[in-house]
């Protein structure tokens, strides 16, 4: 209790810092693109060239030119960027699991990743993989030697920081599919409250939840929107979508507080990522970056230089843009790793977060 107040005290008057921090073991990881450090591209197929170029100079996985938001909570613990699952060489569970696949969704979805669709890796699929993934650590690690050194140690499935990261694209498919948001969200809540309940019933505890961001400011949506709904905002972010994008997070926001008060036991970080980018688009110039919208890897020029038919990895564009590290969008669809690493510096402030507390003091 003690302690406590200090912390709040200290905490009221900045001095966050000197708070004990928190020494996550572990993060287990949920979600899509936004946090998926090679599990579909093990699964499916490499992410081509130049992704990768910034950070890792190969295409390493990931959905962007370097690291992700993942990456930079990873490092901020000291421990290492973390594995796929899905990823069956060189990988290294000992301090965590990525369960995030690229085009995953909350909602399970019928039409395949070869037909345009969604990968088949839903939360609730990774929620069962998750499940898989502690039974059988446990097991390997009980042959010792490498094994052991390989897998989470079993107290860390406790002391884990539990990150999650999707909706991004339940909100596309719902409006290509032409759903009503008003039934497809509250299913879609339902399922995140059921895995999060799961994962606390395996022993998760700490729980840092990103609501999604303005996907009417990235290209793929802007030049997606409809001619019944066109309006552009004074940052030249598609209304509509941002709006849907809100409404989502909003339920999102409930579905959190719910969950504090169904598991009172557990700490629940819910962090306003929709906020942080879009005061990174609305202020971009202020904070280092040019021409917000426009795609850094991408064909066509414009406004956007984005193109569905010729999208970043096709041999058509010889190059990305020359200026990654100004670019927030990097393929029109995903973040650079600039963006990335801005946002994770606001957010890990816990400034952006209800209840208002630090990404290293979230236990
Ligand atoms: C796995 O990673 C941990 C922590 O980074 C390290 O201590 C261990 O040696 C690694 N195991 C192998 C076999 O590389
Ligand atoms: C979407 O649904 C609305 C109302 O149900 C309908 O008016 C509209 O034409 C539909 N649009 C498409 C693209 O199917
Ligand atoms: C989330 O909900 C809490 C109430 O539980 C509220 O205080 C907070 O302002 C909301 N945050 C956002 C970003 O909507």
């Amino acid at each position: 209790m003690n302690l406590l107040m200090t912390c709040l005290t200290l905490f009221l008057s900045l001095q966050a810092s000197s708070c004990t921090q928190c020494k996550f073991p572990a993060i287990i990881n949920f979600g899509d693109s936004n946090s998926d450090t090679g599990g579909l591209s093990a699964t499916f197929g490499p992410v081509p060239s130049p992704y990768g170029e910034t950070f890792f100079h190969i295409p390493a996985g990931r959905y962007s030119d370097g690291r992700l938001i993942i990456d930079f909570i990873a490092e901020s613990f000291g421990l290492a960027y973390l594995s796929a699952y899905l990823d069956s060489l060189g990988t290294n569970f000992s301090h965590g699991a990525n369960f995030a696949t690229a085009a995953s969704t909350i909602m399970q979805q019928s039409v395949p990743l070869n037909k345009g669709g969604y990968s088949p890796f839903s939360l609730q699929v990774q929620l069962s993989q998750f499940s898989q993934f502690k039974s059988r650590s446990l097991m390997i690690s009980q042959k010792g030697g490498v094994f052991e050194s390989l897998m989470p140690k079993k107290d860390y499935f406790e002391q884990a920081l539990y990150t999650i990261d999707i909706g991004q694209n339940d909100l596309t498919d719902l409006f290509l599919r032409n759903q009503s948001a008003d039934e497809y969200i509250p299913m879609t809540m339902k399922v995140f409250s059921d895995v999060v309940k799961e994962v606390y019933q395996q022993g998760g505890r700490y729980f840092w939840i990103h609501n999604t961001g303005p996907l009417g400011c990235l290209a793929y949506a802007i030049i997606r929107r409809p001619s019944s709904s066109p309006e552009l905002d004074s940052v030249g972010c598609a209304v509509m979508f941002n709006k849907l994008a809100q409404k989502f997070n909003n339920m999102l926001n409930e579905t959190v507080t719910q969950l504090r008060k169904d598991l009172p036991s557990a700490t629940f970080i819910y962090v306003d990522v929709y906020s942080a980018k879009y005061n990174l688009f609305s202020n971009a110039e202020k904070y280092g970056f040019e021409t917000p919208l426009r795609t850094c890897c991408g064909f066509g020029g414009g406004d956007y230089n984005f193109d569905f038919k010729v999208q970043c990895g096709d041999k058509r564009i010889e190059k990305a843009c020359s200026y990654p590290e100004k670019s927030i969008v990097w393929d029109g669809i995903h973040y650079s790793e600039a963006a990335n690493k801005w946002v994770f510096s606001e957010i890990a402030t816990g400034k952006y977060s209800h209840p208002s507390v630090p990404l290293s003091q979230a236990c």
